[in-house]
């Protein structure tokens, strides 16, 4: 099946992200949000992405004045009924979620695919809601949106082949190059990526090192290109800790247990660049002194 038009829930970052590559590729799409103030903000931010994309010389007027065309914000669930493929990105909740795909289910044409960009939870469960098992899928964007060249597809046994063909072509068409994952806690990237920033946060729990050392360690002693503890400063310690948290839930595996600093840290508050303060310092997205 070939998409011409798609949905988009949730115009968070994750959401804004997705909304902005689709439409960038020439697809029309529409983003809803729950109420006109979280649109605004999700539609600015895809707005001051490509401005700045533009400012570097990455994003020609053009593409960015064809993009906002293609692109229509709505808080209307309505709004979605016509799209070929809904991807959803709303708050990590499992019972939001399967009430979200229930109302859908009962909106959307017969053919349209279901996607969740959930960063854990099960796709199987979601589908069990609707009545659209084999259409389907996990769509897992990875943030930056724009500028991340990964798609993880989660794919459930129950799924279609004709709806993972679809969904592959739709990867390309976006640029991203594609892993697939079993519907299985974590997938790949979060199943081995988090046990990882959580080893990080029991080594500064423990003190073996400061925060600044263990990052510096693995950004030049192993090449990535953000440390452990400002990575998970950067999705978010409360995203960490909720994935950590399914992760173990399913698994009961004590490696998968996530450290008690990081929950003291989400219950004080400190939530990484959402709050400008984890375990550096941030301003808006960058951090302080970067
Ligand atoms: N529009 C277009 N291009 C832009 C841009 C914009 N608004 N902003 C930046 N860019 C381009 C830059 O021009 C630059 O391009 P070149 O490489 O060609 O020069 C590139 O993007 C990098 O930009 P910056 O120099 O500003 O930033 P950086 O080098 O510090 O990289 C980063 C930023 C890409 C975020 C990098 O730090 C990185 O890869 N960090 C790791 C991110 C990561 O691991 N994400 C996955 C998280 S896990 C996840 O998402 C899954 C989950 O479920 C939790």
């Amino acid at each position: 099946m070939a998409f011409s038009k798609i949905g988009v829930v949730g115009c968070g970052l994750m959401g804004s992200g997705i909304a902005q590559v689709c439409a960038q590729k020439g697809f029309r799409v529409v983003v809803r949000e729950a109420n006109q103030e979280l649109l605004q903000k999700g539609l600015d931010r895809i707005k001051g992405f490509l401005a700045e994309g533009v400012k570097r010389g990455k994003v020609q007027q053009a593409d960015m004045d064809k993009t906002l065309a293609n692109l229509k914000g709505t808080t209307n669930l309505r709004d979605l009924a016509d799209v070929d493929i809904v991807i959803e990105a709303i708050t990590e909740n499992m019972d939001a979620k399967k009430a979200l795909w229930k109302e859908l289910d009962g909106l959307c044409k017969r053919e349209t695919i279901f996607a969740s960009n959930t960063s854990s939870l099960s796709i199987t469960d979601m589908a069990s809601v609707t009545q659209r098992q084999g259409k389907f899928i996990g769509m897992h964007f990875m943030n930056p949106v724009p500028l991340m060249k990964l798609l993880e597809i989660v794919r459930p046994e129950i799924a279609d082949p004709a709806t993972y063909e679809s969904v592959r072509q739709l990867g390309e068409s976006l640029g991203k190059v594609m892993i697939t994952a079993k519907d299985t806690p974590g997938f790949i990237v979060n199943l081995l990526l988090v046990p990882f920033l959580c080893e990080a946060v029991r080594a500064v729990e423990n003190g073996l090192a400061t925060p600044q050392d263990i990052d510096t360690g693995m950004k030049l002693g192993c090449g990535h290109p953000m440390g452990p503890l400002e990575l998970a400063d950067y999705v978010g310690l409360d995203t960490t800790l909720y994935i950590a948290d399914v992760i173990y839930g399913q698994f009961k595996d004590p490696k998968y247990a996530a450290p008690p600093l990081l929950r003291r840290m989400v219950l004080s508050g400190r939530l990484g660049r959402k709050s400008g303060r984890g375990f550096f310092e941030w301003e808006g997205d960058k951090r302080k002194g970067s």
